[in-house]
């Protein structure tokens, strides 16, 4: 007999999970550095294309698959045509793979919301991340030397997903996020409230909402703004499709798609607020330009780096500040993380006809194995590479194809009825226009761009890990697609093309 389909308990409960799948690491720490490289205020206006574009286009579809089809993604590509399962697989192994490094960076973000009490990053907070927390080299070297805080901080972090997503739908992701994710907006507004005014704090503000045009003409810029709106919304990661399969009849799915976008959104918005006022008052107090403050190139280091310099020289409001910062990106991480693991777990539980608990310590126990490769001296080394590659790449790459399965093979028209049936606000033919041509046109362009940056510009080491990904993401699927269903009902098409 397979497992009852769980449902959520109250629509309240659904958009909490959904908003907590989308605000994340990518809201908290990405944001603000990605508008920082992109020219400002002006970034808003290429982010509030793709917000349109890409964002609010994309997940309505996953919205509409979930509902019509009340299946896992695995089943509704095998219900769309018998030859699509393994898409579903390739999908889910790249959210796996996410899942692994993701996992490690909250992880990192423990040790620095405990040493966050006492500023336990010294006076030194640069040389105190690469050195002292991650130990980390520059390339492979140092890949059997585990780098224990590291790997406690993953563990504690595994359990307590594995002790969320092995529970009941409602016990365990509703009940988590419709605690954490109010908690953390109060957390968010204390912060930004704290940090506007603190001396500087206008200069910060002035950097943000000053627009740089001559950045609209940048391609990458661009870039930047898609991809952010991808990994901030979590498109083509299958969760809003495996979220609104647990919904109940009578849902208004334009009305409960648009809050979760929107609340998305304002929420990185508003937080970069109180990043830039912090920014701004180190500036002030260093006496160094906004724009010289972040050396590090990648976005962990304002996050782990120019936040503990800023909290070391903010006296006592620190302590109060500090640990709520971390302590946000510990929550908007662990309810992303659960997301992740609820539409791999969720086909597990589908096809093999088990119980979601196995399921989740399936996926959580193998997630753990992979993580373990970020724990070591050279995690940073191939956590930068795997970012890339199944960000810039892959990801796009199955929202392009997924365009085409549900706008060409599939009758769009059925999705529009969907998602029209009890909504409020309707969604009419420019709809399918965008899905079916400007939607995978443009990623399509950015994912060309994407094999420059991300593939051809890298060292060998760096190509030789993608080759592993891509074998990885081609060949894992394939098998799992090939294992027969341990439930009859998987192989039923259940919706009319
Ligand atoms: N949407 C999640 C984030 O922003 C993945 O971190």
């Amino acid at each position: 007999m397979a497992e009852e389909r769980s449902q959520w308990n109250s629509r309240f409960g659904f958009l909490m999970a959904m908003i907590g799948s989308a605000v994340g690491l990518g809201n908290i720490w990405r944001f603000p550095n990605v508008i920082y490289y992109n020219g400002g205020g002006s970034f808003l206006i290429p982010y509030i294309v793709a917000l349109f574009i890409l964002g609010i286009s994309f997940v309505m579809v996953e919205y509409a698959l979930g509902y019509r089809f009340k299946s896992s993604v695995g089943k509704i590509l095998y219900s769309i045509h018998n030859k699509l399962e393994p898409i579903g697989w390739v999908i889910l192994v790249i959210i796996f793979l996410i899942l692994s490094y993701y996992v490690c960076v909250i992880g990192w973000d423990l040790i620095y919301f405990v040493l966050s009490f006492s500023q336990g990053w010294g006076a030194d907070p640069s040389t105190f991340f690469a050195s002292g927390v991650l130990q980390a080299s520059d390339g492979l070297e140092g890949i059997f030397s585990f780098v224990p805080w590291v790997l406690i901080s993953v563990i504690v972090v595994w359990a307590t997903i594995y002790t969320i997503t092995r529970s009941k739908l409602d016990k365990g992701i509703e009940a988590v996020s419709k605690i954490l994710i109010p908690l953390l907006v109060v957390m968010v507004i204390i912060i930004v409230a704290f940090s506007l005014t603190l001396p500087g704090a206008f200069i910060g503000v002035t950097q943000l909402v000053t627009p740089n045009w001559a950045a609209l003409t940048n391609f990458d810029v661009w870039l930047a703004a898609f991809g952010q709106i991808v990994f901030s919304l979590s498109l083509g990661m299958a969760i809003a499709i495996t979220y609104s399969s647990y919904l109940p009849e009578g849902s208004k799915l334009v009305d409960s798609a648009l809050t979760v976008v929107f609340s998305n959104s304002t929420f990185e918005v508003f937080n970069s607020f109180g990043v830039f006022a912090i920014l701004g008052f180190m500036s002030l107090t260093s006496g160094i330009a906004i724009n010289s403050l972040i050396t590090e190139g990648s976005y962990m280091g304002m996050a782990f780096i120019v936040f503990p310099q800023v909290f070391n020289v903010m006296g006592f409001g620190a302590y109060i500040i500090g640990p709520l910062f971390f302590g946000c990106i510990l929550f908007a991480g662990i309810t992303s993380a659960i997301a992740l693991v609820e539409p791999i777990s969720a086909t597990i539980t589908e096809k093999f006809n088990i119980k979601r608990s196995i399921s989740a310590t399936i996926v959580c126990g193998l997630g753990f194995l992979v993580s373990l490769l970020f724990t070591t001296q050279a995690g940073l080394f191939i956590l930068t590479i795997f970012d890339s590659f199944l960000n810039n790449f892959a990801l796009l790459l199955t929202i392009v194809i997924e365009c085409i399965i549900f706008g060409w093979i599939y009758n769009f028209d059925n999705l529009i009825e969907t998602m029209n049936e009890y909504s409020t606000i309707k969604l009419g033919k420019i709809w399918k226009f965008v899905i079916k041509f400007a939607l995978p046109i443009c990623i399509l362009i950015f994912w060309i761009s994407g094999i420059q940056s991300t593939i051809l510009a890298a060292d060998l080491t760096s190509q030789l890990i993608m080759l592993g990904l891509s074998l990885v993401i081609i060949i894992v699927p394939i098998i799992l697609s090939i294992l027969p269903a341990k439930n009859e009902k998987y192989y039923d098409v259940i919706d009319e093309i």
